[in-house]
This record gives C-alpha cells, sequence and structure tokens, in this order.
C-alpha cells in the first residue's frame, strides 16, 4: 500500500484534491481536519475538548490525531493506500507516522506540497466562509494565524522530509482541473 502526504497551508486545496485523487486512485483519504470536526458534530467529549483549540486556529495535541490515523490505517481494506489531508501537522506528527507505517511494513511513499501565494489562500478561505460554517474561516484574523501556525509549525515538516528524498513541490496555483492533472502526474507511476 501506497503512502502519500497532500501537504501545503491552509486554502492551499488539499481536501479539495484529495477527494478527486482517492477516487481516482481508490485510496483511503484521511483527514484530521474532518475527523475532529466529525467529533464536534457528534457532540463527543473530545470534539468539545478540540472545538475551542480549532476555532483560533491553533494545533490540536499531537496525541489526539496520531492516535485517529492508527485505528483507521488498521481498520482499512480494499485500497491501494492512504492520501493524509492535514497531517502529519509537526516534526513529531511525522516521526510517529513513520514509526506507524514501519512497524507495519510501510513508509511516506512521497510528499506532494501545494505551493500558493499568500493572498490566494486568505482569498480562497474568505470564499469559504460563506459556504462552510467553520468557525476558523469567518475571522481573518484566524485565518491569518492558521497560515502562521503552518509556517511555524507544519513548514519544518518540508526539510525533514526533503533530506529523506520524498519532498516534491507541486504549483497550486491555477484551475482545480490543472492542478489535480499536476498531481495525477506525480501519483500515477506510484499507484
Ligand atoms: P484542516 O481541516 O486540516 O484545515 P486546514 O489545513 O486549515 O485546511 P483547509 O481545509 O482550510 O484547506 P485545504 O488546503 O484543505 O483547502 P480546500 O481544498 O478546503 O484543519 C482544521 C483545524 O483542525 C486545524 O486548524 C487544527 O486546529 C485541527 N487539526 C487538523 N489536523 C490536525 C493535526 N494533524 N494536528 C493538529 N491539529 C489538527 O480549499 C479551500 C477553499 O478553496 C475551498 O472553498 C475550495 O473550493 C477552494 N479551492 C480549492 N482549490 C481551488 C483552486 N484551484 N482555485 C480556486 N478555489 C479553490
Amino acid at each position: 500500500m501506497v503512502n502519500i502526504l497532500i501537504f501545503g497551508p491552509p486554502g492551499s486545496g488539499k481536501g479539495t484534491q484529495s477527494v478527486r485523487l482517492a477516487e481516482k486512485f481508490n485510496l483511503t483519504h484521511l483527514s484530521t481536519g474532518d475527523m475532529l470536526r466529525a467529533e464536534i458534530a457528534a457532540g463527543t467529549e473530545l470534539g468539545r475538548k478540540m472545538s475551542s483549540i480549532m476555532s483560533k486556529g491553533e494545533l490540536v495535541p499531537d496525541e489526539v490525531v496520531i492516535e485517529m490515523i492508527a485505528s483507521k490505517i488498521d481498520s482499512t481494506k480494499d485500497s491501494n493506500g492512504f492520501l493524509y489531508d492535514g497531517f502529519p501537522r509537526t516534526v513529531a506528527q511525522t516521526v510517529s507516522l513513520e514509526k506507524m507505517l514501519g512497524e507495519r511494513g510501510m513508509k511516506i511513499d512521497t510528499m506532494l506540497v501545494l505551493e500558493v501565494d499568500h493572498d490566494e489562500l486568505v482569498k480562497r478561505l474568505i470564499g469559504r466562509a460563506e459556504v462552510s460554517g467553520r468557525p476558523d474561516d469567518k475571522d481573518t484574523a484566524v485565518i491569518e494565524n492558521r497560515i502562521e501556525v503552518y509556517r511555524e509549525k507544519t513548514e519544518p515538516i518540508i526539510d525533514y522530509c526533503r533530506t529523506k528524498g520524498i519532498y516534491q513541490p507541486v504549483n497550486g496555483m491555477g484551475t482545480i482541473e490543472e492542478i489535480f492533472e499536476r498531481l495525477s502526474s506525480y501519483l500515477s507511476p506510484l499507484v
């Protein structure tokens, strides 16, 4: 099974592209943001605890998302592999994922990083606020904080993965279809 990271700042198109790629390549789409929002929607204790962290645009504790991912990996069958969207978000999460995969005879095969201009990220997220109902899309200050948290805590993963030879930047500007074709060209030889 292949393991592919779809990486990039908030609003770079990770979710949009992951849904399409998962369908085309028969991959299991694992979005920690979606999993956390499902906990909030279900009114679980975990969801209640994570809700205020997420609405400020801060990261939830590493152990919460690592646990979620491990249980999904172990319960997935009939798939060519996994597309990770919004995970890992810290170097510690990356190291945990590598360990988890190693124990199951797998590895991270590639990290596709969507590169999008700052102004375009903000424009996309403000646009989505109209329909998403996401509290973290509604306020420009929270959007800017999410981008800042990405630069500070998540971007260092790029250097970590570059040293392992799995870092692949992808132009994330253009139409959804254009970007989908670019990403597909990197996935086709792997899946
Ligand atoms: P998460 O749900 O992962 O949100 P995010 O990283 O902020 O990403 P977004 O969903 O905002 O953006 P995206 O890149 O998926 O873009 P999308 O395709 O939606 O995380 C939310 C929160 O959960 C975090 O802040 C944190 O609190 C917590 N969390 C989640 N995972 C965690 C983890 N591992 N560790 C700790 N905390 C975690 O596109 C955005 C918009 O742009 C859409 O409206 C879309 O239609 C539009 N769009 C997409 N592509 C294009 C295009 N080419 N042209 C025009 N519009 C486009």
